[in-house]
């Protein structure tokens, strides 16, 4: 087994996904340019064929398929757990995964789970955030990178970026400038919680709210 992060090795970090991916490339670019003091060592997704998966093998990353089973969730959830475990991960990073997690699959990573989200929390929490924001007319909106508890989009905030939303804007258009602010501060995130593993006294900026 690799030496823990606390003992010197680069943080191993697990990035779950559903979807498209875009936010687990930012990083797994980022770390293997060396701007994330830790490495992107497999993704795993609740979707058998999440175009995630194929990005990260493109990537030479483990791409892993752990498909939602709604007839036994408790299993399912277990069974997701195992496959984090077995890479042996520091962090876990919720990148577009579609699930939430339980309090007996956080506490396997107590305070090392984290989720992005596209909106300024505690707004706009939920699946729809981005048609939310727009819905309600709102001038700014923005990303939310954040540790994981029990409930949807919600846990001590480590970073937020205020986002405009400019006349005319559709989700589309919304999308791609919140994503730019996400691709930036994800990493930075993941950065900042990995060199806190190795050096646990530090301090960072990070608030609670
Ligand atoms: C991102 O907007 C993220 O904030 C939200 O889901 C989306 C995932 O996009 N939780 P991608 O799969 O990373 O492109």
């Amino acid at each position: 087994m690799d030496l823990p992060a606390a003992h010197g090795a680069r943080a191993r970090v697990v990035v779950l996904v559903s979807g498209t991916g875009s936010n687990m490339v930012a990083l797994a670019d980022a770390a293997a340019r060396g701007q994330v003091a830790a490495d992107v060592v497999a993704v795993v997704s609740d979707v058998a064929d999440a175009p995630a998966l194929a990005r990260a093998t493109e990537r030479g990353i483990p791409a892993i398929a752990v498909p939602f089973d709604r007839t036994d969730r408790g299993a399912w959830e277990a069974r997701l757990a195992d496959a984090v475990a077995a890479q042996d991960a520091d962090l876990v990073v919720l990148a577009g995964f579609m699930r939430i997690l339980s309090g007996a699959f956080l506490a396997r990573w107590p305070d090392r789970v984290v989720n992005v989200h596209p909106s300024l929390l505690p707004a706009f929490r939920g699946a729809d955030a981005v048609g939310d924001a727009l819905a309600a007319g709102v001038d700014v909106t923005g990303v939310s990178v954040h540790l994981v508890d029990e409930l949807v989009d919600h846990g001590p905030i480590l970073a937020q970026e205020p986002v405009p939303v400019l006349p005319g804007d559709t989700r589309e258009t919304l999308l791609a400038r919140l994503h730019e602010v996400e691709h930036r501060l994800l990493p930075r995130c993941v950065d900042e919680l990995a060199r806190d593993l190795d050096h646990p006294a530090s301090t960072h900026e990070r608030s609670t709210p």
